[in-house]
């Protein structure tokens, strides 16, 4: 089977919603493609205005956070079935900068998948190692050790569902992307794990994207990979490179 590849922006802390607004339309014809899932991962106060601006576009709505309980006293947060309403269909879970700076565990970044999967969102389920881990040579452990946990008590249908993202931190954000044979090295490895956890057909259907300084210059040598089935893209997504990656 071919898997349908899938190029999300992570938009990070960017934007106010009118730069929000005006970013959709600077990118509107750039990222035509029906053979490509587009995603823009937006902050939570950009989904409405950008739900509305993405309308009769190929373009998909994606966020970036939430909370696991469904309403209630948690001031500050918002819920999966808020963000189901709004129109968001994906949502990242365990990007290492929630990992790293607000503190999230792959015990709450499990619940957090689960409650994806009710609530009727597609999880990008995030994982990678840090520089010393990469070093030191165990980053293949470390990132079984995340999936096995992250994935703990899910169907096979539901990580069939699934997208996860490999992105080694230490390409985060640097300009230092992972080399294509180190990329594909690694979400081989993440793909043949699921065969493990699973079974060879549900390895078969998730899609592993890469993540880490992906550019309209690395991204074709990137997505060109066998295990390689998409991209998750920040810096990059906020200019017109991202039409060059969709169309890599
Ligand atoms: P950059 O593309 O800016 O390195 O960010 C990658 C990332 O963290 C996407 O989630």
């Amino acid at each position: 089977m071919s898997r349908r590849r899938i190029i999300a922006g992570n938009w990070k802390m960017n934007k106010t919603p009118s730069e929000a607004v005006e970013l959709v339309e600077t990118l509107k014809n750039l990222v035509k493609n029906d053979d490509v899932d587009v995603v823009y991962c937006v902050p939570a106060i950009d989904i409405c205005p950008v739900a509305e601006a993405i309308k009769g576009s190929n373009v998909q709505l994606g966020a970036q956070n939430f909370y696991i309980e469904d309403k209630g006293a948690y001031t500050g947060e918002i819920s999966a079935p808020m963000l189901k309403d709004a129109g968001v269909k994906y949502i990242i879970i365990g990007h290492s900068e929630r990992r790293d700076i607000f503190g999230e565990n792959d015990i709450l970044i499990n619940k957090k998948v689960k409650k994806a999967f009710e609530a009727g969102l597609s999880p990008i389920l995030c994982c990678g190692e840090s520089l010393e881990l990469r070093e030191a040579g165990v980053y293949a452990d470390w990132i079984k050790r995340q999936i096995k946990w992250d994935l703990t008590g899910l169907s096979a249908d539901q990580v069939k569902n699934l997208v996860i993202a490999y992105e080694p931190i230490w390409a985060i954000g640097t300009g230092k992307t992972a080399t294509a044979d180190q990329a594909e090295e690694v979400c081989k490895l993440i793909r043949d794990y699921i065969a493990e956890l699973y079974d060879a057909a549900t390895a078969e259907e998730v899609r592993i994207q890469y993540g880490g300084s992906m550019n309209a210059a690395n991204a074709a040598e990137l997505l060109d990979k066998p295990d390689i089935d998409g991209g998750l893209i920040g810096g990059a997504s906020l200019k017109p490179d991202f039409g060059q990656i969709v169309n890599a």
